[in-house]
């Protein structure tokens, strides 16, 4: 008692005779190191052997928030080397489990409904961007109903309808954009491809009514959209800012661009449309609702958005990879005219299937690229994890990150080199055990239906960038069709190549909820003759 008064008495005096803010700042700072102390000292004393392993932090609420979200990859890899496969690490205040691998992907992905929930975590972000009653702002159950009406529009017959639209568009953009006039040129490929993709998604799905909008308000209204998806709003979703403001202006604008259309289609008699917006018009729930027109309006902004950034981080992904590769661009070049004739005619869907090198161009790109680096879900009860001896509690949130198995080297010769050979078979970098969709023995693999159609339940598979269980994505194929065609026609259009010549491949951009390269990634191409 002595002691602290001898020490406590002269320090409190020397603090009463520093200035207001003086003493604000040593409270302040007294404030932090207590806590960082006490957060360390909890961490180090208080280890709870039931739950995995903690990543070490210095800071509570931060945690480990700022290390994640400059490289989620590089995180996961290093703590995956130091803990395991499954391991707890602090993101904005919460705790959030990691668990990485096969049996990983498949302990959340395919988690029973009673154990994990998806739109407890999505909805703040969603909600306001897709409008209400759809997706992540209804049960479960719906969203299954709602994902089989849109799955069950993606027919064989629809792709074929596609791919003449998805070519038109990218040749007209190339001929129309300035960026492309010339013989050759240095372009920044990202946002090229971010319109190429909204322009021919919208055209395929919507229809060409609601496409040529996209020439007038549509594209700066997705964009206003486009901004509630920015991280911060996981806190200020609700926040008056202007981009909120924007947001929610766009998000009314956009469905009633939608539901008129609706009206105009019925006043005019209109139901031959093979497009989305038709095919849910005509939909009924299962109770024998017939789908609202807010609900199909929303549903329309919500596939729209869905497909964007994937689909746009993918294509440029594909450039900046061809850029660095001219030999495979050469390549992909010389399997059309073997495989479809010299004077290379208009690409049909069926030639699709003709083009292996195409195809494996965007598998083994989104291997390396997932555009989604990151899956949670919310845990609604404890969750035993087989063969250990932890239990998820329910204050904790999952996270897989199926990005992981895709670039281990136990499962992917060299992983980080992109290869897209390895897809075809006996490549000495053939992957070891890859057990996808198209290469699985039907009879082998379990098939499960969440409501909206069998899909497998890729417990297997190391590569999972579609995800897995009663969220997997509906758009694969829609977006297999989509950069197959679109990289065909850039192919038959220019030759890339790095604007330094070198290999090399930009580093990745991790600010934004999808991931996708930096900008500029400027790219030279040269026009074939
Ligand atoms: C879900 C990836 C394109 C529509 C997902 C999920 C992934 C994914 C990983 C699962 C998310 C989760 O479990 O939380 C991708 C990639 C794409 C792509 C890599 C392109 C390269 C598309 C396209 C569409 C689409 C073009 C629409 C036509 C959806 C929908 C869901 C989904 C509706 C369901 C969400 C849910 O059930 O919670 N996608 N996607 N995606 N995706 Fe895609």
């Amino acid at each position: 008692m002595g002691f602290l008064q001898d020490v406590a008495g002269p320090l409190l005096e020397g603090f009463s005779t520093l200035g207001l803010a003086s003493q604000v700042g040593v409270a302040t700072a007294t404030f932090v190191v207590v806590a960082v102390v006490l957060n360390v000292l909890k961490q180090v004393l208080f280890k709870n052997p039931n739950e995995p392993p903690m990543v070490f932090h210095w800071f509570p609420i931060i945690g480990s928030t700022i290390t994640y979200g400059m490289d989620p990859p590089k995180f996961f890899d290093e703590n995956r080397k130091k803990h395991g496969e499954c391991f707890t690490f602090i993101l904005l205040g919460k705790k959030t489990t990691v668990y990485v691998g096969p049996e990983g992907n498949n302990f959340i992905l395919n988690g029973k409904i009673r154990d994990v929930n998806a739109e407890e975590i999505y909805t703040v972000l969603t909600t306001p961007v897709f409008g209400k009653d759809v997706v992540y702002d209804c049960p479960n159950a719906k969203l299954m109903e709602q994902k089989k009406f849109m799955k069950v529009a993606l027919t064989t017959e629809a792709f074929r309808s596609y791919v003449p639209i998805i070519s038109d568009e990218v040749t007209s953009y190339i001929k129309r954009t300035p960026d492309f006039k010339g013989q050759s040129g240095v372009v920044n490929i990202c946002p090229k491809m971010a319109q190429i993709t909204i322009f021919t998604a919208s055209h395929a799905l919507q229809g060409k009514e609601i496409r040529d909008q996209f020439d007038e308000k549509l594209a700066d209204l997705y964009h206003d959209l486009d901004m509630g998806f920015s991280p911060i709003n996981f806190m200020l979703h609700w926040a008056p800012l202007p981009w909120n403001n924007r947001r929610d202006h766009a998000q009314r604008t956009v469905a009633k661009i939608y539901m008129d259309t609706m009206n105009r289609r019925r006043a005019r008699g209109e139901d031959n449309q093979k497009d989305m917006m038709q095919h849910l018009m005509n939909s009924t729930y299962k109770n024998g609702t017939k789908v609202p027109d807010h609900e199909i309006a929303h549903m329309m902004i919500a596939l729209l958005m869905a497909g964007q950034h994937s689909s746009s981080s993918t294509s440029s992904w594909i450039m900046c990879r061809l850029a660095s590769r001219p030999d495979v661009m050469e390549a992909l070049y010389q399997e059309q005219i073997d495989n479809l004739g010299k004077d290379l005619p208009p690409l049909k869907y069926e030639d699709l299937a003709k083009l292996p090198l195409n195809q494996a161009i965007v598998k083994e790109t989104l291997r390396l690229h997932a555009p989604i680096h990151s899956i949670m879900r919310a845990v609604k009860s404890p969750m035993p994890v087989p063969g250990t001896k932890y239990v998820i509690p329910t204050d904790h949130v999952l996270l897989a990150a199926p990005g992981v198995s895709a670039t281990d080297s136990q499962y992917f010769p060299e992983p980080h080199k992109w290869e897209p050979a390895r897809w075809q078979k006996d490549h000495p970098l053939a992957p070891s055990i890859v057990r996808n969709e198209d290469e699985i023995n039907e009879e082998e693999e379990e098939k499960i239906d969440y409501g909206y159609g069998l899909v497998s339940k890729g417990s297997a598979s190391p590569y999972l960038p579609f995800g897995a269980g009663r969220h997997r994505c509906i758009g694969e194929h829609f977006a297999n069709v989509q950069l197959q065609t679109i990289t065909a026609e850039i192919v038959r259009a220019f030759k890339f190549r790095n604007v330094d010549g070198s290999d090399k491949v930009i580093g990745t951009d991790y600010a934004s909820l999808f991931s996708r390269p930096l900008e500029p990634a400027n790219i030279y191409w040269e026009r074939r003759n």
